[in-house]
Formats: structure tokens, C-alpha cells, sequence
């Protein structure tokens, strides 16, 4: 039985994690795992996924116009067993919230030695990679978890 809860996690909570969310949650529908996502920054809290995202997610029959932003808290720990952060950076700055080995290690890079990096600034290409990286990621981390 492949149970948990998953937090998908990037800067600003509207370009990747949301999309992240969107993807693992739809890929998992079998199981019961519960899948949410948040921002290590304030900057978009409360604000719906960028319009980018947003398409790319609904093109393959995915809708992730309802999420909302919401910034990483230390509850999130408690919350989830797995925390998956898009960058190195969020991957740091998720660590440095930490307060035990129990917390440290919820936390892991979605792609192991890999990054999803930031589409924010860029073109639409950029998002098309990381839609490409992040299924990629959730379907091997799902299989992983079947065996
Ligand atoms: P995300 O992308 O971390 O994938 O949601 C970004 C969104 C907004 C900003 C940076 C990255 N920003 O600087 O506002």
C-alpha cells in the first residue's frame, strides 16, 4: 500500500510546486496520498498559479486554477512525510528550518542531482522543461514506492 503525504516546494509557489502538485497528485489518484504545495518565499501568497503553469497543467487534462500560494511553515514538517524541493535553493532554505534529523530528513530534491529551475523570467519553453522533469521525477518516485 503506497501512502503518505507530499509537499511539493519552490520559491514562490506559483510556476513549479504548483504544477508539481497538479502532476503527483494526478499520477497518484490510486493511492492514498495527499499532495499540497507552498513557497519558501511571501512574495505570491494567496495568489492562483501563473497563467503559464496553468495551461500547460489543463493541456493534459490537469486543473490547477484552484490552488492557492502559500509560504513554507515549520507545521509543514509535521505535516508531510516527504518535502520535495525544486532547487538547491529551496532545498536549503527548507533545511534551514529544520530542528531535528527526523525533519532533515523528510527533505530530498525532487530529481536526485538535479534541478527544476526557475521558469518565472523566462519563455515558454521553460515551463515545457519543467512540466517534462517534473512528471518524469513523480513517476519514478511513484514506482520506487510500488516496489
Ligand atoms: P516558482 O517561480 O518558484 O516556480 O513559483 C517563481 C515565481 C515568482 C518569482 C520567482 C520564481 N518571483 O521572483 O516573483
Amino acid at each position: 500500500m503506497v501512502k503518505g503525504n507530499v509537499l511539493m516546494v519552490c520559491l514562490g509557489n506559483i510556476c513549479r510546486s504548483p504544477l508539481a502538485h497538479g502532476i503527483f497528485e494526478h499520477l497518484s489518484k490510486e493511492f492514498s496520498i495527499t499532495v499540497d504545495s507552498a513557497g519558501t518565499a511571501s512574495y505570491h501568497i494567496g495568489n492562483p498559479p501563473d497563467p503559464r503553469s496553468i495551461k500547460l497543467a489543463m493541456n493534459q487534462g490537469i486543473d490547477i486554477s484552484n490552488q492557492r500560494a502559500r509560504q513554507f511553515t515549520r507545521s509543514d514538517f509535521d505535516l508531510f512525510d516527504h518535502i520535495f524541493a525544486m532547487d538547491r535553493q529551496n532545498l536549503r532554505n527548507v533545511l534551514k528550518l529544520s530542528q531535528s534529523e527526523t525533519e532533515s530528513n523528510k527533505v530530498k530534491l525532487l530529481l536526485i542531482n538535479e534541478e527544476v529551475e526557475d521558469p518565472y523570467y523566462g519563455g515558454d519553453q521553460g515551463f515545457e522543461i519543467v512540466y517534462n522533469k517534473i512528471e518524469k521525477a513523480s513517476k519514478d518516485i511513484l514506482d520506487s514506492w510500488k516496489q
